[in-house]
């Protein structure tokens, strides 16, 4: 078979190792893109005066029935070709000869793959965040149904101060947001149309750039065409931003592993999302939970594996750029997955008040005894001192604060008085709490506010 640079070589490649460099079975996710791309550099050519008007409607005939036979049928992306780039012009000479030669004028792969990739990406990292806008929907429900149910929050994995439940997801939620953010940003790094920049050097061609980004709905051009045919910079941020997401991902999970766990049952995994054992009659495993913790590792993974790619590589194109694109769909798929996984598991989470009210009362409402006494005029280092050697006789003696009488608490400073008891509870904790991102239920009543907006706007 002939391929795009056949003239140059005395024999055939050897077939085992073309094989190792073909890419037609995974860049044929950029048919489409491919297909566009051409479709307007062959305008572009026409503008410039390079193709007649006659071959250049020729060949957006010929694209366009070529794109046709594929939107048909996903199986005619396929044949002997090195990559999708190869494909396109091999059909588009098979059915329109002469003028189908005539389109890679002053254009190279080079090019054309950052030009796909970047049309790809723009296309597609709306519909993550799409997926993103609905697990952070799934959150808000939860929220909104918990009410002013109080649950512990944790530091170190210990016990620190009682939260609303749904200050819980809404902090979740704000991570979720934070990388809706960075798949934004993404998109605008990778709106920088590449064509125009040759092999390497430039084209020859007058071919009018921002026409070109205008018709392919680019807002602006490179640079540096020699930058411009090794920069995957906008990959490595995409990878970055599901990278991130699945840090993200695997931080709930783990929340939701351990908190619908027996020792804990704050909330309920519906069963439908459980799995039991083969052996074990009792089990109710949340793996999907666990999958979505374990599938971030070759997430994070193609994020690194994709710099050290970059790392070494001398200016201009280098094949090893061809490796970008395993990264991206492979993530793609995974993190895809995983937010569609995730964001139903989470749907489906009930709250069990009870279990999780409990929790929330005892020694980790020590803070709120410390901020008691400063009230009464206490300095705060003198009352977290006092409250120290409260703690130390409740646990010794196995109590807690509700159980002291005024007596016993006045043993260890007269300035309390007869309300320490009722503000010393989960309830009076979270509602002394004053700032706009604090627990306070009012604060958080405001939040979930705010955050169906932020849903309503991004809901499509
Ligand atoms: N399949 C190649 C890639 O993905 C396209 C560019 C090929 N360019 C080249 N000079 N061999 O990077």
């Amino acid at each position: 078979m002939a391929h795009l640079w056949s003239g140059r070589f005395d024999e055939e490649p050897d077939a085992s190792v073309f094989s190792y460099g073909v890419s037609l079975s995974f860049d044929r996710l950029l048919f489409e893109d491919d297909v566009t791309g051409s479709l307007a550099w062959a305008e572009a050519l026409a503008r410039a005066g390079v193709l007649s008007e006659a071959d250049a409607a020729a060949i957006a005939g010929g694209l366009g029935d070529i794109l046709d036979a594929g939107r048909r049928d996903p199986a005619f992306v396929d044949g002997p070709d090195e990559d999708i780039h190869a494909f396109v012009e091999r059909q588009l000479v098979e059915r329109i000869g002469e003028a189908g030669k005539r389109l890679h004028t002053g254009r190279s792969r080079n090019e054309q793959v950052s030009l796909d990739l970047r049309l790809y990406l723009k296309r597609r990292i709306p519909l993550m965040v799409d997926r993103l806008t609905r697990l952070v929907a799934a959150l808000a429900s939860r929220a909104g149904a918990c009410g002013t149910a109080t649950m512990p929050s944790y530091t170190h994995l210990r016990r620190a101060q009682p939260i609303l439940a749904a200050h819980f997801f809404l902090a979740h939620a704000a991570a979720f947001r934070r990388d809706a953010g960075r798949f934004e940003r993404a998109i605008d790094e990778a709106d920088e149309m590449p064509l125009g920049s040759g092999a390497i050097a430039g084209t020859t061609y007058a071919v009018d750039t921002a026409f070109l980004a205008g018709r392919l709905g680019f807002s602006r051009t490179v640079l540096n065409s020699l930058d411009a045919s090794s920069d995957r910079d906008f990959v490595a941020g995409f990878l970055y931003a599901c990278s991130l997401t699945m840090v993200h991902l695997s931080r709930l999970a783990e929340d939701l592993i351990i908190f619908t766990s027996e020792e804990f049952g704050f909330f309920e995994l519906p069963d439908r999302f459980a799995t039991g054992s083969s052996l074990m009659p009792q089990k109710k495993n949340p793996d999907p939970l666990e999958l979505a913790r374990g599938k971030s590792g070759r997430v994070l993974g193609r994020l690194a594996g994709w710099l050290v790619t970059m790392k070494g590589l001398p200016g201009g194109y280098n094949r090893d750029l061809q490796e970008d694109k395993e990264a991206v769909f492979e993530t793609e798929a995974t993190l895809s997955s995983s937010l569609d996984a995730c964001a139903a598991v989470a749907a489906g989470l009930t709250l069990n008040a009870p279990r999780a009210e409990a929790a929330a009362s005892g020694m980790l409402l020590a803070t709120d005894v410390a901020d008691y006494l400063v009230a009464k005029g206490v300095a705060f280092r003198d009352a977290h001192a006092i409250v120290g050697a409260i703690v130390r006789k409740l646990v010794a003696e196995g109590r807690d604060f509700a159980s002291l009488s005024l007596e016993e608490w006045r043993a260890f400073s007269d300035r309390i008085g007869p309300d320490v008891g009722e503000a010393i509870s989960a309830k009076a904790s979270v509602a002394a709490k004053r700032t706009p991102q604090s627990t306070n239920p009012d604060a958080v009543r405001a939040a979930l506010d705010e955050l169906a907006g932020w849903v309503g706007a991004r809901r499509r």
